[in-house]
């Protein structure tokens, strides 16, 4: 089994200033599109790409996937961390708030957030993308937890989704 990429080695739940997470992140995102090349199935993709952000984003206490399961249901998908919701309906949490609205979800402090969904206590801030197929259809959220307030910014936002569109929506 090989190492995941090549990134100096941080402590689980070290929240880095934003330029030091912007600049590890433009690091590993060439490494993580050349890690999932070629490939097409979604499980595959979900599972590397848990796996890989789980090793980039060292301040993250959950990372992975829930799946579109039904018009207005999510189920839980391949992740790194602790135990998850099984299952998240539309109207429930900050992933619900993503999945209904199809927009990103940046959560400074998720007790400021109405509805959040507490599966870890330690969690403080939230990060959640959308994730859209070839034809435009909403089929996951990215959902990235974090125990340290203003765990993410809007660059790691936008690099973030910039790499799930370039997977999903490249295909169907
Ligand atoms: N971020 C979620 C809940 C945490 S998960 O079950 C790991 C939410 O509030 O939607």
């Amino acid at each position: 089994m090989s190492e995941g990429i090549l990134l100096p080695v941080l402590e689980r739940g070290t929240l880095l200033p934003e330029p030091a997470r912007l600049a590890r992140l433009d690091e590993a995102l060439p490494q993580i599109r050349a890690a999932v090349e070629g490939e097409t199935d979604e499980v595959a993709l979900q599972s590397t790409l848990a796996c890989l952000l789980w090793q980039t984003l060292a301040q993250a206490n959950w990372c992975g996937f829930y799946r579109r399961v039904g018009e207005r249901m999510l189920a839980v998908g391949p992740y790194q961390g602790g135990m998850g919701c099984l299952r998240i309906p539309f109207e429930r949490g900050v992933c619900g708030a993503c999945a209904r609205t199809e927009s990103r979800q940046l959560v400074p402090d998720v007790h400021a957030f109405p509805g959040h969904i507490a599966c870890d206590d330690a969690t403080r801030s939230e990060l959640v993308l959308p994730v859209w197929n070839r034809s435009g259809r909403l089929i996951a959220v990215l959902d990235l937890d974090c125990p340290h307030g203003e765990g993410f910014c809007a660059g790691e936002a936008d690099r973030l989704q910039g790499l799930l569109d370039g997977i999903f929506r490249a295909q169907d």
